[in-house]
């Protein structure tokens, strides 16, 4: 459930650092990658080489390190992530967030975040119950910073009371609650989301394929809009050159089979769009051997119709899971007229149509002019940037969900 979501993992001081280990891997196996800081303190306890064997990943420990400058600025990775986490958070770091210090790598990034931010205190009962401590945890409340525990026992220093860093299931699941909690920048939180895009392959001998223009920028966009929204998405692309976004997971394939697979794997959702450039055919009989030339003679190709995702999805028997269908047409005239059909022929509940014709510069371009069909009627927006026209899609499937009851949406459900 926390597939494609990034936690930049802050360990500062303290005996609970251990503790830290085992968030790692409990994170990690619910489909989160996780980056790590270490303080100067939290390397007292456990050691950079643990945490990055755990996480799979660098560890950041300096502020002025050249290297990690060079391969990620400390500015760069305070915002790639989607929540920061403080576990432990010591007195000492709580005091240096309220007070906006920015000493070393881990208060920088604190401070240089745009990303909700999550503590989890730990530290002896007497410095959790000063004066200064409950007025740095005020402070930092009343910035919207979310915090787990701490909670009593018994204490490494011998002592009894509140201070105990809270345990690793109940961070994890103040974590997921954080995800699947709708706020005002996050509608979708809690929404599953399945996003097809670009073009199939259709082979046709081991070196050779039939493809199409299709670059897979509306549908990266719409996937990325659409996860920053918080829906958990999934995106099934066929072979592009753009990188995946930040914050969901990708499926890469090739052919439509293989595309149809993957979406059928990612059920049940709330929302599918699928705006890939399915090949409509595949090549019949696809060589196991390069084709080679005989005599002048020109081979034939015999060509069989691919499976429809959008049709198949749309059309499931049942309660069905997309609730939401948004497909695309692409047309070169009569465009919203040929959409209209469209729309009605595929079964899906939202229709995008857009302009394809070459002089339209569509295919491979930065901008697009699309027409929202619905049930009840046309909505023509004005020609904008394809990550416009995404954040306007995601945005108004947003809307379309604000008033519709959870269902669950995890796997299997
Ligand atoms: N689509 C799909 N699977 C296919 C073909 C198309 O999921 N095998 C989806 C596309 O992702 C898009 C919509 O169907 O959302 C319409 O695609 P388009 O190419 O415009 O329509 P076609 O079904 O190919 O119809 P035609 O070529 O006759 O216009």
């Amino acid at each position: 459930m926390l597939q494609g979501r990034r936690i930049l993992l802050i360990v500062s001081g303290g005996i609970a650092a251990y503790k830290a280990l085992d968030l790692v891997r409990r994170l990690r196996e619910r489909g989160a990658s996780v980056r790590c800081v270490l303080t100067e303190g939290g390397a007292q306890f456990v050691t950079p080489l643990s945490l990055a064997a755990l996480s799979e990943d660098k560890v950041y420990t300096e502020l002025f390190s050249l290297t990690d400058e060079s391969e990620m600025g400390h500015i760069r990775l305070s915002r790639e992530a989607d929540l920061l986490v403080v576990a432990p958070a010591s007195a000492d770091i709580l005091a240096k967030m309220a007070a906006g210090l920015a000493g070393d790598i881990a208060a920088t990034a604190l401070l240089a975040t745009d990303k909700p931010v999550m503590i989890v205190p730990a530290m002896n009962v007497r410095m959790w119950e000063h004066a200064a401590t409950r007025a740095n945890i005020a402070t930092l409340e009343k910035r919207g910073v979310l915090r787990v525990g701490p909670v009593s026992g018994d204490m490494a220093c011998g002592e009894y009371g509140e201070g105990r860093m809270a345990e690793v299931p109940d961070i994890v699941a103040a974590i997921l609650k954080f995800f699947a909690t709708p706020m005002p920048d996050r509608p979708l939180a809690g929404r599953r989301a399945l996003v097809t895009s670009g073009p199939t392959r259709e082979p046709i001998d081991p070196v050779r394929f039939i493809a199409n223009h299709s670059s897979g920028k509306q549908g990266h966009a719409i996937a990325e809009a659409l996860s920053r929204l918080g829906a958990e998405t999934i995106l099934v692309s066929g072979p592009v050159t753009l990188p995946d976004p930040p914050g969901l997971s990708a499926v890469h394939v090739e052919s439509a089979r293989d595309m149809l697979r993957a979406c059928e794997q990612a059920l049940p959702v709330d929302v599918a769009v699928c705006a890939a450039a399915v090949a409509d055919w595949r090549v019949k009989d696809a060589k196991d051997q390069k084709i080679k030339k005989k005599n002048g003679k020109s081979p034939s190709l015999t060509l069989v119709e691919n499976p429809d995702i959008l049709k198949t999805l749309s059309t499931a028997a049942g309660n069905r899971r997309p609730s939401l269908v948004v497909g695309f047409a692409a047309e070169t005239e009569n465009i919203v007229k040929n959409a209209t059909e469209k729309r009605r022929r595929k079964g899906c509940d939202w229709l995008l149509a857009n302009d394809v014709s070459p002089a339209s510069g569509t295919f491979g371009g930065d901008s697009n002019r699309l027409h929202l069909i619905r049930e009840d009627g046309v909505e023509d927006w004005p020609k904008m940037s394809k990550a416009d026209a995404a954040t306007r899609l995601a945005q108004q499937v947003a809307d379309h969900f604000r008033d519709l009851p959870f269902r669950p949406a995890g796997k299997g459900a």
